[in-house]
């Protein structure tokens, strides 16, 4: 048999291969490619520590091959060459280096860490409050009394002042193209500031293990001019305060009586409803169903069928509907738009 000494050129081609891979990115979702101050700050931060590192490798490396070939055992040599030990110069030289180099790196992290930890108010910028749940985000905008879930909305080139906490375990709240992250802790409220300077969709990330669910927990965020924000704004007030949104045809107003008996206990539509699980208020308008499947009719049914079965571990009880009630209910969440 052989062993693995056979294909080690094989490991060691796939090895490199794969380094191709590590380069992989998609602009929503990605460190690398910023689309606020934040993100190119700590990008900026990235590109020095790793400069410094890169060259430092080459400068080892190339020391290393250069005493390899230099001192490398000649024909007729016999015993172990004159041994040297304890060099002031040099002892001092490889201290001082790596002091240096730290001192480099530390300067610029030590600043933009007070930079990004700042609060603003609510005349610098705009106050939204995430509170994370296993397995799904709520976002809420104080100032303008308006609350959502799972997709968040922002202006373009604003400050956003997050204040960030937990309803049950620790989450961190994480989005990569923006920056971030932060842990979000229950009865602790963390501050963290971040801005988009372009318009388009975002994707965050929950960056701490939670639960079973960890990994599917997603969240969108859309960035939009200033005048379409204000007009969401708007339009999201209206249907707290006129409770206007839903239901249209007949199967939907079944619908919706059953959304009023056995759901509206925990979600809130417009104005009325419970905190405990996402705000439905505009969730026909979402491109995401529980944050991870695509927004189709098919998808709302197979959750309302079976939570579990496509995020193991979240809070929402199978509820144990026939096909009926599930259409029903489909056909009213789809009427819950504040779009035009
Ligand atoms: Cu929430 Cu991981």
């Amino acid at each position: 048999m052989k062993g693995w000494q056979q294909y080690w050129r094989q490991f060691f081609l796939f090895g490199l291969l794969s380094l191709a891979l590590t380069g992989c990115g998609i602009e929503e979702l990605s460190t690398l490619k910023p689309s606020g101050p934040v993100a190119a700050m700590q990008f900026d931060l990235m590109k020095l520590s790793f400069s410094i590192m890169i060259g430092v490798f080459i400068v080892v490396m190339l020391i290393f091959t250069y005493v390899l070939i230099r001192y490398r055992k000649r024909p007729g040599q016999q015993g172990i060459p004159k041994q040297v030990e304890g060099s002031h110069t040099l002892e001092i030289l490889w201290t001082v280096i790596p002091f240096l180099l730290l001192i480099v790196m530390a300067v610029p992290t030590v600043t933009t860490n007070f930079e990004l930890s700042k609060a603003y108010s609510s005349e610098e910028a705009l106050q939204v409050r995430v509170t994370s749940h296993q397995y799904w985000w709520e976002f809420e905008y104080p100032d303008l009394g308006v609350a959502t879930a799972q997709d968040l909305v922002l202006p373009v080139g604003k400050k956003i002042q997050f204040t960030t906490t937990s309803a049950d375990v620790k989450h961190a709240f994480w989005i990569p193209a923006l920056g971030g992250k932060i842990d979000t802790n229950p009865g602790l409220e963390t501050p963290l500031w971040l801005q988009a300077d372009r318009t388009g969709i975002f994707y965050g990330k929950c960056a701490e293990l939670c639960g079973a669910s960890h990994a599917l927990m997603d969240f969108k965020v859309e960035v939009m001019e200033q005048a379409d924000f204000d007009n969401w704004i708007a339009k999201m007030k209206g249907a707290v305060e006129t409770e206007t949104v839903g239901a249209t045809s007949e199967i939907a107003k079944q619908g919706e009586e059953l959304f009023n008996q056995s759901c509206l206990g925990c979600h809130a539509v417009g104005g009325k409803g419970g905190k405990l699980g996402p705000n439905l208020t505009n969730f026909a308008d979402r491109e995401r169903v529980a944050g991870i499947l695509a927004h189709t009719p098919e998808n709302v049914a197979e959750w309302l069928k079976d939570p579990q079965k496509i995020k193991p571990g979240n809070n929402m009880p199978n509820l144990n509907l026939d096909d009926t009630q599930v259409q029903a209910l489909v056909e009213y969440m789809e009427t819950l738009s504040v779009e035009d």
